[in-house]
């Protein structure tokens, strides 16, 4: 069954926001959702691996499996995570038949936002302490994904309208 959602995007723009409102939304309406983040199957599950693209590919894999794991039991799972490679996304369609949406969002647009603080320490000058060598769209690399099943541009609309279209993408395409 192809109930299982896999984000790709740049750090910042949006993925774990979206889909915890998106999770919130649909379960007001009684559907079983769940989201499989990055950041805390990194301090668990994946807290061994890194940023280099094995690590990277393994990662996804791994919330791939978990997610896989769990389809029976829910109505949507959303795996929201970087996933920059192509090759992974892949993966997991042909694994589990998990859909691709896309959270675009440019690069300008996130340096502003800048939440975590990435992005500047990204742009440090070679020789400083704090500077990040491998962050995806900076210095590392984002497979633009050509097709994905849904791409959602946040650049120019606000949260409480990407999760309206997100919601009605997840409505038409899972339940
Ligand atoms: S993925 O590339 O393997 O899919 P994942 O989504 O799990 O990445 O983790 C990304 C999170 O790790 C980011 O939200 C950020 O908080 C943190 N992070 C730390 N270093 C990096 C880096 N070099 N590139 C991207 N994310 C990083």
């Amino acid at each position: 069954m192809a109930n299982i959602i896999q984000f790709t995007g740049l750090s910042g723009a949006g993925k774990t926001t979206l889909a915890n409102q998106v999770k919130e939304e649909l379960s007001l309406d009684g559907y079983r959702v769940t989201v499989i983040d990055g950041d805390v199957y990194r301090r668990g599950l994946c807290k061994d691996l890194g940023f280099s693209r094995a690590d990277r590919i393994e990662n996804i894999r791994r919330l791939g499996t978990v997610a896989g794991e769990m389809s029976d039991y829910y109505d949507v799972i959303i795996i929201s995570a970087i996933n920059p490679y192509q090759e992974a996304r892949d993966l997991l369609k042909q694994q589990y038949q998990a859909l691709l949406v896309h959270i675009d969002c440019d690069i300008i647009t996130l340096r502003l936002r800048d939440t975590k603080g990435l992005y500047k320490r990204a742009f440090l000058p070679n020789e400083h302490e704090d500077k990040i060598y491998n962050l995806t769209g900076v210095n590392d690399v984002f497979d633009y994904p050509e097709f994905p099943d849904f791409r959602l541009d946040t650049n120019n609309i606000d949260i409480a309208l990407s999760v309206q279209l997100l919601k009605k993408y997840i409505l038409s395409a899972v339940l």
